[in-house]
């Protein structure tokens, strides 16, 4: 074959692997996208925070709702990825960390736009939980939950950095937190200790 036409073939190929590859992303996008949607909810603005993810239909207890995705990092990445997250969060005032510990070694970064389940915010009174079932983290009801309802989960955060995240969950049980429901106890004393001492510093 002359050179020629041996470079143009060449190049053809190349553009046709290259269509074909884009083609499986795609696909695989798709799927992905499929994956973490569910008939059961929707994302819609939360009057708690930013967007929120609601009821699309009456959902009983015990119901597997949602699938958590996102991309599975080892711990060492996950950390960098949390500050990295945190950094940024700070900067723009949208506080956003979407890593969620999986085991001892793996934890499972959310922050990618089909985990519609990242959107899901945190509540002194949830209506869910997120449940592992093998390498895989599910969203499940705890509670019946009425079509229309923000769905929500204790985020279990350490009672340590309790001021760094007001919780606007609005419920009469709300402690003014995010901080996790088995720590409420530590913080309540925190609370006090600081309104004793600030009392006597007045
Ligand atoms: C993973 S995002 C949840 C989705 C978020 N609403 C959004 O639009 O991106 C977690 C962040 O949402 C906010 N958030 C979640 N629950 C909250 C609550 N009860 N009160 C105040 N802010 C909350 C906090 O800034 C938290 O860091
Ligand atoms: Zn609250």
């Amino acid at each position: 074959m002359p050179k020629d036409k041996k470079n143009k073939s060449k190049k053809k190929q190349k553009r046709y692997d290259h269509l074909t590859e884009m083609a499986r992303i795609t696909r695989l996008m798709k799927e992905m996208y499929e994956r973490g949607q569910s008939d059961l909810c929707d994302v819609r603005d939360s009057e708690i925070h930013g967007r929120g993810v609601y009821a699309a239909q009456d959902i009983a207890e015990k119901t597997q709702i949602i699938e958590y995705l996102g991309e599975y990092v080892n711990k060492e990445d996950s950390n960098e990825r949390a500050w990295d997250q945190a950094a940024k969060a700070e900067k723009s005032g949208e506080a956003a960390v979407y890593i969620f510990t999986l085991d001892k070694k793996w934890d499972i970064d959310g922050n990618v736009a089909w985990n519609d389940a990242r959107l899901i915010n945190h509540s002194c009174e949830p209506n869910c939980e997120a449940w592992i079932e093998g390498d895989e983290i599910f969203i499940y009801s705890i509670k019946p939950i009425k079509k229309g309802e923000e769905l929500s989960f204790d985020y279990g955060f350490d009672v340590d950095c309790y001021e760094d995240h007001i919780c606007k969950c609005g419920k009469d049980s709300c402690v003014g937190y995010i901080v996790s429901q088995e720590q409420w106890p530590e913080l309540k004393k925190r609370i006090l200790e600081k309104e004793e001492l600030a009392d006597q510093t007045a």
